[in-house]
């Protein structure tokens, strides 16, 4: 039974008390939220099947999505999984510490609802500091999925999920808010190539530069069901509570003239810098510049939360070209619309 959430602010550096009292709360199955340099987590010791059930039933998460493990270095990855071959620890190498996650084969020390019976596990090692010594001073690995309830945009700012884990959760450990803004690249290496199952600021080309070799998975931008590469692909996701529709163009003429044809009395716009003044709407949420795409990863969940508190008839979202990080936005923004999308 939780009485009451503490909050720890550590957005102008780390209390060590308060981490310390952090890393005892994990170790003793309770559940703690921090901040890690792509979106929050909600943690529990990985090592603790029941502390890991109270993650699920925090989230309200389906018990057949597995969850990630948070180590704090290589050697307490050795503990978790099966040797990696050459393929995966040129990966681990090259994007570790960082965000980034690579499913690995998991050794029985991992509870089987943590990867929901699957016999592989997602290994992350955030290069957040707080993350990484809240891991440390817990002396365990930390299952944490992203801190929102299920289906809801992920929590890149306390502000926005305090009111969904209030008295659900023992710690809040603010950091401000995180600095990309979308979740990990998730990656499984199948046949010897690198294949993306979610994509992130880690890039495909980014993975190309380091091994050669990197696939995309064919489910990225549609809407999956049955067994597919990762559960994760085939929940509702991201989604504001707001009707939602997402527009592209490579063409900003034609882009600009869809929007316009979908305006309705009170329709809120997300949008770039660039066509703040465009649209005669009820609100428009500027996300950054056109081509920042660094910028729009780090906006965009707080704005699809932010986007309902005007309670809107409709949102439009301007969507971007699908490379680079735009892979990892269109694929969140597409979930975020439930696929009512226009592309032209
Ligand atoms: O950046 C992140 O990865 C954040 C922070 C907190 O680290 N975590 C995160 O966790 O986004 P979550 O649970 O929201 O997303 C994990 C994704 C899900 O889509 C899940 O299906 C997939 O990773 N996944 C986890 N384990 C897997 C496995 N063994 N095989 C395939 N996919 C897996
Ligand atoms: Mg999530």
């Amino acid at each position: 039974m939780i009485e009451v959430t503490r909050v720890y602010d550590f957005k102008n550096g780390i209390n060590n008390l308060a981490l310390k009292k952090s890393g005892e709360k994990i170790r003793n199955g309770k559940l703690v939220i921090f901040p890690t340099e792509t979106v929050y987590g909600i943690g529990a010791n990985a090592l603790d099947s029941k502390a890991v059930d109270d993650i699920f039933i925090a989230k309200g998460r389906a018990n057949d999505n597995p969850l990630i493990v948070h180590v704090s270095d290589f050697a307490m990855i050795k503990d978790l999984v099966e040797e990696p071959n050459t393929m995966e620890k040129k990966l681990l190498d090259a994007f570790m510490p960082g965000p980034f996650t690579l499913i690995l084969k998991k050794k029985d020390i991992i509870p089987n609802n943590v990867s929901a019976n699957l016999d592989t596990v997602g290994i992350r090692m955030p290069s957040n500091k707080i993350a990484h010594d809240l891991i440390e001073a817990a002396g365990v690995p930390i299952a944490a999925p992203s801190a929102n309830v299920s289906s809801r945009p992920s929590g890149t700012q306390v502000e926005d999920i305090i009111d969904e884990f209030q008295d659900k959760v023992d710690i809040i450990i603010d950091g401000g808010k995180t600095n990309i803004g979308i979740e990990s690249t998730v990656v499984k290496v199948i046949d010897d190539i690198p294949t993306i199952l979610r994509p992130g600021k880690i890039t495909p080309e980014d993975i190309m530069a380091v091994v050669g070799v990197c696939k995309l998975s064919d489910n990225l931008f549609k809407k999956v069901d049955g067994v597919v590469e990762s559960p994760g692909m085939k929940y509702k996701h991201y989604a504001p509570k707001s009707k939602c529709l997402l527009v592209y163009s490579d063409n900003d003429e034609e882009m600009l003239n869809i929007i316009k044809q979908n305006i309705m009395e009170k329709t809120l716009i997300i949008g770039c810098d660039e066509h703040a003044y465009s649209y005669d709407c009820y609100k428009y949420l500027n996300y950054g510049k056109k081509l920042d795409y660094d910028a729009i990863s780090h906006n965009i969940f707080a704005y699809l939360r932010q986007a309902d508190k005007y309670d809107p008839d409709l949102i439009i979202i301007e969507g971007v070209k699908k490379e680079g990080i735009g892979i990892a936005i269109m694929n969140r923004l597409i979930r975020a619309a439930g696929y009512n999308y226009i592309e032209k």
